[in-house]
């Protein structure tokens, strides 16, 4: 059985199959997009293989979570797919895979990776310059995805709720305007702005939060400094070690910060 509070290295389904039924509230992630990301893993496999495997993946978070927890998944709208010659829709094969194995839908938050307008940053994909011929889009936008299980209302102590008054009328908004994340250590981190957010916004203090892709550990360092508990997974060794250095030095920044 896997404890709380730690990042385990391995693959996430067979270690997801050591967490019991209905004992994690939310599970916040980002899968990998099969688009041949250096994570030391096959990031390139057949769409279908990879498709037939997430649905392994998201029928487990199913499993683990309790009557009312919610998931919220970080995914792109198109992305080209290294083992297909035109881009996959990602979000949508996901959620018709989510609807399958029974979860409710929810919401469906666009994140617009700037804080207000204006040109994105460097990406150059443009296509044909200038010419109807094949233009691309820059992506300048991912969506999260939030279903639940059972349930749409997760009752709790109202004693935890956190979430302040600006922060949720902020957060309520479908629309969410974040910086990525610029500490390139980890090849496809997401800013800690988007488990704050979700942690804030779904879940009460003391709620046990699961990470199948946690990467260099960004939902588990927020956790824990929202006094939520969590489980991280990562099949890559570096990362959790990396996860479980950040895990002790910010924490200890935070309480520093809020002298305790
Ligand atoms: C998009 S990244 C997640 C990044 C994370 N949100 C962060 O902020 O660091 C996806 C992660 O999934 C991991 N991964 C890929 N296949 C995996 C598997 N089968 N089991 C567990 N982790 C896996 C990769 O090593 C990578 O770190």
């Amino acid at each position: 059985m896997l404890e709380v509070n730690k990042v385990y290295q391995g693959d996430c389904l067979e270690l997801m199959r050591s967490i019991p039924d209905k004992s994690i509230d939310m599970v916040i992630t980002s899968p990998p997009y099969n688009v041949g990301m250096p994570y030391g893993s096959d990031d390139r496999q057949y769409y279908s293989d990879y498709l037939n495997y997430m649905k392994e993946v998201l029928g487990e978070c199913y499993r683990v979570l309790v009557s009312g927890g919610r998931i919220g998944i970080n995914l792109p709208s198109t992305i080209m797919q290294s083992t297909k010659s035109r881009p996959a829709y990602l979000s949508l094969d996901f959620v018709l895979l989510m609807r399958e194995i029974g979860f409710l839908e929810r919401e469906w938050i666009c994140w617009i990776k700037m804080k207000g307008g204006g040109i994105p940053g460097k990406s150059t994909s443009w296509g044909s310059w200038r010419s109807p011929s094949l233009p691309y889009l820059r992506d300048a936008s991912e969506f999260i995805i939030i279903m639940d299980k059972e349930t749409h209302k997760k009752v709790g102590d109202k004693t935890k709720i956190d979430i302040t008054a600006e922060e949720f009328l902020q957060f309520t908004t479908n629309c969410w305007y974040m910086i990525p994340e610029t500490n390139r250590w980890h090849p496809a981190p997401f800013p800690e702005e988007l488990p704050y957010r979700l942690i804030k916004l779904y879940t009460y203090q003391e709620d046990i939060i699961l990470d199948p892709f946690v990467g260099w550990g960004t939902t588990c360092v927020v956790a824990k400094k929202l006094n939520r508990q969590y489980i991280g997974i990562d099949n890559n060794p570096e990362y959790c070690r990396m996860a479980t250095i950040r895990l002790a030095n910010e924490t200890n920044l935070f309480k520093e910060v809020n002298n305790e």
